[in-house]
């Protein structure tokens, strides 16, 4: 029986992994799964049911209530918690504020990569997030590692909360996107580092097709090897 294939996209905040993720899951027919919405629906979760972090019983207990699953359909792929479409309020600020605190927590993180790791024996997959690569899947077929000029990140997260009608200011998020970098980057649980055998993708300046085309190149040798 042939193996599915993994391909593991890891980088900063706002560097288009999702973007690029879903794009190659399309045109691939793979599964794409957005492991940043699992910490956010966690994170969700803790919040309605007022669970203290401090608490390690009752973050594992809650844990062990928390069904997550992705819907997957032509256009849109809906994340549920236990059977409820939460993929809006996932993005919402309540649970951005909270997310980088819920994912540093060393149980929710075990809890998140067995269940990861599950998916990742359901077929052929996309996944991003920040330990991809080095920690849900060591052994990934392809390691992407994105990032892009800051400036330019805080740019285009600006434009698009602007087009979605929100108001905000360039150099609050410019400071928020730092702060993310920071915390990503310097946590002690699985932070945000480069796997040494991933292929670094700057996207500063080059465009969605041409960062499509760029993984596709590394793609192409696995799928024909299968
Ligand atoms: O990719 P995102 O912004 O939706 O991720 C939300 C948060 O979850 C962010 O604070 C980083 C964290 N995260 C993580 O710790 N590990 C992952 N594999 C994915 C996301």
């Amino acid at each position: 029986m042939s193996k599915n294939i993994v391909v593991a996209i890891d980088g900063y905040s706002s560097c288009g992994k999702s973007t690029l993720a879903k794009a190659l899951a399309k045109k691939l027919n793979f599964i794409y799964i957005d492991s940043g919405a699992m910490y956010r629906a966690v994170t969700l979760f803790f919040l309605r049911h007022n669970i203290d972090l401090k608490h390690q019983e009752s973050v594992i207990d809650a844990l062990s209530k928390i069904q997550i699953d992705f819907q997957t359909s032509e256009t849109q792929t809906l994340i549920t918690l236990n059977s409820e479409d939460v993929s809006k309020e996932i993005r919402q600020m309540p649970v951005a504020d909270k997310v980088s605190t819920v994912s540093a927590i060393k149980d929710v993180r075990i809890e998140m990569v067995k269940q990861q790791q599950r998916m990742g024996r359901s077929g052929n997959i996309v996944m991003d997030g920040r330990d991809i690569g080095t920690v849900v899947f060591p052994n990934a077929d392809l390691k992407l590692f994105m990032t892009a000029d800051p400036q330019i990140r805080a740019e285009r997260r600006y434009n698009e909360l602007i087009s979605k009608g929100e108001k905000v200011n360039m150099e609050d998020i410019f400071e928020n996107l730092a702060k993310r970098d920071y915390q990503d980057t310097t946590r002690e649980e699985s932070p945000l580092i480069q796997a040494v055998d991933a292929v670094v993708l700057d996207n500063s300046h080059i465009d969605e097709t041409q960062q499509l085309e760029f993984a596709i190149r590394y793609i192409k040798p696995l799928l024909s090897k299968k």
